[in-house]
């Protein structure tokens, strides 16, 4: 470990839930920013989960973390935010009983309004935001349209998740290694109408020194189609009749990996090709996303920042439907978009 290198300030919200207790611990022991970076970790909650946050606090004092610097637990985003170079909007409002979806909107406008704020007034320079809590896509615009100085693509929300579950489901049926599949892109939102796609996917036979061929030729198009998509699209609903309760140990993995590889790249494959994944970043009106949206693109990362792979349209002879589900997916977020605008949160 190198003693020279200063902390990063890391700011994460909702932190007494559960993905916060699931997040915290390997952020701490450097999972996310390197193994070299110590890091400073700001914990926002509400005050009636500030005891519970407490706790937490107590729990990574007793890890011992070597590249821990500091915790602070706070319920002022203020302060949570003063000097943040990684924000993780992980808080957010469930849906409750008999709550509408403008009702949720609007709710957790009053969340991310402010928190974007804050970010406006108090982060570092270098901030990168991506929001977790959902509905994330919007929420992040909500964040980003209350943080005039900070360049929008510094806000970005959380589709990790919905590609890591299509990589493993892709790998699981075509009988090889997760590390054996590639450029899978989910598209759109982080909902049920998302496109993860399959039609410029690859997966490798035969192990390290097996040949790449597309995906579409592997598993069939019929599985892709009326299987994985539904499968991928509607994992997170899955989990919860399964477990009891919402993903929160592996939204935290996907949330980790989305900021690591932020921050630190996507590097290159074994192939000697530029690793690429998926992520909600503004988008610029490529693909014909209305620009401004917050939409899950196939994405790589060079130098710090998210950029959009061109050239990836999802393929209509594979998928003869593909245009269609890119499109509904993205008027979804239009849709959204509308609605918190109409409500005046933007
Ligand atoms: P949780 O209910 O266990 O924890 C949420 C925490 O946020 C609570 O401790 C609550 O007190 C806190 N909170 C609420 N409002 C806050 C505010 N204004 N400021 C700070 N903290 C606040 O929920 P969880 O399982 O940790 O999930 C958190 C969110 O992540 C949910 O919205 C969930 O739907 C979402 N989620 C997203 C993905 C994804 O892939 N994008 C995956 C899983 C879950
Ligand atoms: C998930 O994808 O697991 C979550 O977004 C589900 C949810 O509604 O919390």
């Amino acid at each position: 470990m190198s003693a020279a290198q200063p902390p990063r300030t890391v700011t994460v919200t909702g932190a007494a839930g559960n993905i916060g207790y699931a997040l915290l611990f390997r952020i701490a022991s450097g999972e996310m920013l390197g193994a070299d970076v110590p890091v400073r970790l700001r914990l926002l909650e509400v005050p009636a989960a500030l005891r519970a946050a407490e706790g937490t606090a107590m729990e990574l004092a007793d890890a011992a973390f070597p590249l821990l610097a500091d915790v602070q637990v706070t319920h002022d985003p203020a302060v949570a935010f003063d000097g943040v170079q990684h924000a993780l909007l992980v808080g957010a409002r469930p849906r409750s009983a008999g709550m509408e979806r403008g009702d949720l909107l609007e709710a957790n406008g009053g969340i991310f309004g402010p928190q974007g704020q804050a970010i406006n007034d108090h982060a570092a320079e270098d901030v990168r935001v991506v929001v977790v809590g959902n509905p994330a896509n919007t929420n992040a615009l909500i964040a980003a349209s209350h943080a005039r100085d900070v360049p929008a693509d510094r806000f970005t929300a959380l589709t990790r998740l919905d590609h890591n579950r299509a990589v493993s489901q892709l790998a699981a049926k075509a009988g090889v290694a997760v590390t054996d599949v590639d450029g899978i892109t989910v598209w759109g939102n982080h909902s049920a109408t998302q496109f993860p796609d399959l039609t410029h996917a690859r997966v490798r036979v035969g192990g390290a020194d097996g040949g790449w061929r597309p995906a579409l030729e592997v598993v069939d198009a019929g599985w892709a189609a009326e299987e994985f998509i539904p499968r991928v699209a509607e994992r997170g609903a899955e989990i919860i009749s399964v477990r009891g309760a919402s993903s929160a140990a592996s939204a935290a993995s996907a949330t980790i990996d989305h900021m690591r590889d932020w921050f630190l790249g996507t590097g290159v494959g074994t192939d000697g090709q530029a690793r690429r994944t998926s992520a909600a970043i503004v988008s610029d009106g490529s693909y014909g996303v209305p620009e401004g949206l917050i939409s899950s693109f196939p994405v790589v990362s060079e130098g710090g920042q998210w950029r959009i792979v061109p050239g990836l349209e999802p393929d209509a002879a594979l998928l003869p439907d593909a245009a269609e589900r890119l499109e509904r997916t993205v008027a979804e977020l239009d849709e959204e978009r509308e609605a918190v605008t109409g409500l005046g949160l933007l």
